[in-house]
Order: structure tokens, then C-alpha cells, then sequence
């Protein structure tokens, strides 16, 4: 039987379920802007010995919860631990991106890449997974919010270990996919299978929905993105378990630039699409015609303002979505280092206030209801 949950409003809007307000979790909610991650990565020594570490991972997870009354924890790890499974030598120097020692350019590292043994290799994920559950449950057994588990995307991934760091311009992954595609296939097929089994052991470790990063689709032109991107993700979501533990566990993708792309996405067999700031969340709500929630879209930047700007923005964001169930409120993309964490607070508190109150003013919710104008 499910575990009881405290607080479900972020799994019912996700299913499209009318809720009592809109529920709020944030990209990269546990992050450098919390002087208490600050402090205890400083005494993991570094964020790869906090994330590979599930005391800390756990410990990192729950901060945010703590000072916030934010409706999902998500689990903390990073995209790139699919790739350092597979041997390619992640690091994180201080100060800079991260970095793969022996990134794939040639046929021959093409062809030795293989799906880890996630049992092997991504242990501590999936402990960390079962540990955070464990610390999200209260002494009556009951479960204050859903955890939410995650992975990068094949082609985003794909960006990282070809490019072996971030990139501007993303030269070296295009010219591959470009001049070798059937290179460039044969290691995004590895990744989908790689990221479906990530996935699957992150739900069976009590992951209760989850989310793929594509943060770099939006660089790919039309017609590339639907096949070396879209298509990838539409395979893993078709072979991930959407039940466990006797509950829906849906799943979520965000394809940073993908906006033009939404009709696409949403068919893709997800059950909530991610949408940067640069979308009109109304119209987008529309274009999907109840087929999926949709998730987002607020300007990271917004949380820079002060907090009756970054109110009135929050509620801006609302009334263009309307007095609909399906949304799930975030940032547009991750969370940015140089927030004052005391902002956070004003837009947490606004989402919760201004949806309640939409709840009470607007008219009924019905499940996929589309507006008139
Ligand atoms: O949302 C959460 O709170 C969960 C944690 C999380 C992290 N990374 C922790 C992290 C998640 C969901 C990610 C995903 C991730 N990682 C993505 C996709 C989402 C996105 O933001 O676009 C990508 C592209 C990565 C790769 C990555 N990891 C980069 C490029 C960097 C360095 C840049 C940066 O922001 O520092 C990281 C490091 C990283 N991952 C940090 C955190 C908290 C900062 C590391 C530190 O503490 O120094």
C-alpha cells in the first residue's frame, strides 16, 4: 500500500487533479545560494563528496524544506553521474564547470561505451534515494512531500561527454552529430538505455516522480531536435514504470529553448512538460489542451528584485496559466547562486497565497478544461 502523504498537492496537479492552491518546488532548490549547502559541502570537501555520500546527499535535500514550505523535495545528485558511471572520469575543479577526463570523440571510445550496472556503479543514488524517503517520513510514518528522482537527457548528456565540459557553442557534439550521425545515434541510444535503467532503479529506491533535464535541446535545429533529442526521451518514457508502491509515478520533461517544440513534447507520452520564462504560460496551457501539466516558468532572474516586484511577477505567472488544475510552479531553469535566500521566501509564500485565492474568486476547476479566449 502507498505511504501516507502529508502533502500530495504536487503529485495531483502533476495528474491534472484540481488542487487547493498551486504547489512550488525550484530547480536546484538545494544549492550555493543556502549558506547551510555552503557549510556542508565544506565538510563533504567538495560537491562530488556530497553527492556521492548519502548522509549528505540526504542532509543537502532537506534544507531547503527547512527554511521553505515547499511542496517536493528533489534528489540531490547531478545529470553527470550517468557518465562517470560509464568511466569517463568526472571532476569538478573549484570555481569551473564540470569536466570529463577521457570525453568521447573517436569511433573506437563510441564503441566501448556501454550501459553501467546501476546496481554497481550508482549505488549511491539509489541510497540516497531510499535514505531522503526515509528522512522525509515523521514518526507517525507518514511523508511530509513527494521526492522527486531525475536524469539528464540522452542528447544533453551526449553534449557533455563529447564536448568533456560546458560549452558556448556546442562545436565539437554538432560536428559529430553532423558529420558522424550514426555515431552521434549510436551513443544516444546508449544513454536512453542507461538513463531508462537510472530511472527505473530510482523509482523501485522510492522515487515518487521523475524529471529529465534536457537543458541543451534547445540548441538543436528543427527537425534535429525531434530525432536526436525528443525521440531518445519518447524512449525512455515509453519503457519507465509508471506504477510503483500503488501509485502513479509521473514523469516530467523540461527542454530548455524547446517552446516552439510544445505540441511535440507534450505528445511524447510524459505527463508534464517543463517550460522556461521565455513562454506564455496561458497560451501554452492551451496548446496542450489538458493532454499534460504543464511546469514552470518564472525568470530565475525575478528572484534578484525586490520582494513586491518578485510578488507581482509571481502573480503574473499565475493568472496567465488561470483557475485551471495541471500547473506545477517553478523557475524557468536552475536556481541562481547569487539569490538572496530570503526571496525565495516572499515567492513561495506569494504562490500559495494568489493561487488560494484564484481557487476562491475563479470558477470551478475542470480537469482539462480549455479557456475560451
Ligand atoms: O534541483 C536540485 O536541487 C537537485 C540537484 C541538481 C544538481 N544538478 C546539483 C548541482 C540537479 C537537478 C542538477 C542537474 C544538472 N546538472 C543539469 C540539468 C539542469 C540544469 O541546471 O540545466 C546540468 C546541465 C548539470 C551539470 C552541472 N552540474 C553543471 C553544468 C554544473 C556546474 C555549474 C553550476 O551551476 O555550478 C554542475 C554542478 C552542480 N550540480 C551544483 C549543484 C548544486 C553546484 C556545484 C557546487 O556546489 O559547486
Amino acid at each position: 500500500m502507498a505511504q501516507q502523504l502529508i502533502n500530495d498537492t504536487f503529485l495531483r496537479a502533476l495528474l491534472r487533479e484540481p488542487t487547493d492552491y498551486t504547489p512550488i518546488w525550484l530547480m536546484r532548490q538545494a544549492g550555493r545560494y543556502l549558506p547551510e549547502y555552503n557549510a556542508t559541502r565544506g565538510r563533504a570537501g567538495s560537491f562530488l563528496g556530497l553527492a556521492q555520500n548519502p548522509d549528505y546527499a540526504t542532509e543537502v535535500t532537506l534544507q531547503p524544506l527547512e527554511r521553505y514550505p515547499l511542496d517536493a523535495a528533489i534528489l540531490f545528485s547531478d545529470i553527470l553521474t550517468i557518465p562517470d558511471a560509464m568511466g569517463l572520469g568526472l571532476e569538478f575543479a573549484t570555481g569551473e564547470g564540470p569536466k570529463f577526463a577521457r570525453p568521447v570523440r573517436s569511433e573506437d571510445d563510441v564503441a566501448r561505451l556501454a550501459v553501467p550496472d546501476i546496481d554497481a556503479t550508482l549505488r549511491y543514488v539509489t541510497d540516497a534515494v531510499s535514505q531522503i524517503r526515509r528522512a522525509l517520513t515523521d514518526a507517525q510514518g507518514r511523508q511530509r512531500v513527494p521526492l522527486i528522482g531525475f536524469s539528464g537527457s540522452p542528447w544533453t548528456l551526449a553534449c557533455y561527454m563529447v564536448e568533456g565540459r560546458g560549452s558556448d557553442d556546442f562545436r565539437t557534439v554538432k560536428s559529430m552529430l553532423y558529420g558522424r550521425p550514426d555515431l552521434m545515434h549510436r551513443i544516444l541510444d546508449v544513454n536512453a538505455r542507461a538513463v531508462t535503467a537510472y530511472l527505473n532503479a530510482q523509482i523501485e529506491a522510492g522515487a515518487q516522480a521523475v524529471m529529465i533535464f534536457d537543458t541543451w535541446g534547445g540548441t538543436l535545429a528543427d527537425g534535429t531536435y525531434q530525432r536526436f533529442s525528443l525521440h531518445y526521451i519518447e524512449q525512455i518514457v515509453s519503457q519507465l514504470k509508471r506504477e510503483h508502491d500503488g501509485r502513479r509515478v509521473p514523469v516530467i520533461t523540461f527542454t530548455k529553448g524547446g517552446g516552439l517544440w510544445l505540441e511535440e513534447i507534450a505528445a511524447s507520452g510524459v505527463d508534464a512538460v517543463g517550460l522556461d520564462w521565455t513562454v506564455n504560460l496561458g497560451r501554452a496551457r492551451e496548446r496542450v489542451a489538458g493532454k499534460v501539466a504543464l511546469q514552470g516558468n518564472i525568470d530565475p532572474s525575478v528572484l534578484f528584485a525586490p520582494p513586491s516586484t518578485i510578488r507581482i511577477e509571481a502573480r503574473a505567472v499565475l493568472d496567465s496559466y488561470g483557475n485551471y488544475p495541471g500547473h506545477v510552479f517553478n523557475l524557468g531553469h536552475g536556481i541562481s547562486q547569487f539569490t538572496p535566500p530570503e526571496h525565495v521566501a516572499e515567492l513561495v509564500d506569494e504562490v500559495h497565497r494568489h493561487s488560494r485565492a484564484i481557487r476562491a474568486t475563479g470558477q470551478t476547476q475542470v480537469p482539462g478544461a480549455v479557456s475560451k479566449t
